[in-house]
């Protein structure tokens, strides 16, 4: 049985990451595919209940930075080893809605915690499930701040009540990573309309795994 596809998406609050990858889930299952979608963090039981701790608990306002990574590698690793690997064996594609990036820009940029001890705890976390392919949604950060804002209404998380300067660093900490890795990582202008968009994810599809058509 050949191996699935690993496809991650990233990208800052409001880049259009849920709406893009809903249209490619949908693709892929016209396309005779059986994509499974993940999210993080959560996308499990216990990676749900994680979730919500992270982003709506009364008392998370007084995780440290360092309990908030531990937290995020918790979840994903609950999520490699009960979906995302079993998946990927069964030669299912995996679509994640964010993945080891964002600890790494999020928590290592973002937070500014020690890059290297977030390397460490993202590859222990993510043992050996490693994206084909991440795609990248890249927006300036007042737009997609304000777009998730919008969005989350009076229901807005402890991420997007950060600063502005906070996503402006997540962003080009996010166009420097995929500068280092551009075997692994696309980016795609997530400014263009929704279709525009989505037709750039079909044409990055169909240049990477000619003939995924089944
Ligand atoms: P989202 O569901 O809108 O993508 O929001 C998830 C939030 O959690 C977003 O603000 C990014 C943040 N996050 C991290 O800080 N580190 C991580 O490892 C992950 C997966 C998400």
């Amino acid at each position: 049985m050949q191996r699935g596809k690993f496809i991650t998406f990233e990208g800052s609050e409001g880049c259009g990451k849920s709406t893009q990858i809903h249209r490619l889930v949908e693709a892929l299952r016209e396309r005779g595919l059986d994509p499974v979608l993940t999210r993080e963090p959560g996308g499990t039981v216990i990676g749900e209940k994680i979730r919500h701790l992270l982003q709506y608990d009364s008392e998370a306002a007084r995780l440290t930075a360092e309990s908030e990574l531990l937290l995020f590698a918790a979840s994903r690793a609950q999520l490699v080893r009960e979906l995302i690997l079993p998946a990927l064996e069964a030669g299912r594609w995996v679509v994640a809605d964010r993945f080891l990036d964002s600890t790494t820009i999020y928590q290592g940029v973002g937070r500014g915690l020690d890059p290297e001890a977030v390397r460490r705890i993202n590859a222990f976390a993510v043992g050996p499930a490693r994206p084909d392919l991440t795609i990248l949604l890249d927006l300036d950060a007042a737009t997609g701040h304000a777009r998730a804002v919008r969005a989350s209404g009076a229901k807005e998380d402890r991420m997007e009540a950060q600063p502005l300067a906070f996503f402006e660093a997540v962003r080009h900490g996010y166009l420097a990573l995929a500068e280092a890795e551009p075997d692994r990582i696309a980016v795609i202008d997530a400014s263009t309309g929704i279709a525009e968009i989505a037709a750039a994810i079909t044409a990055l599809l169909e240049s990477r795994f000619p003939g995924y058509v089944t």
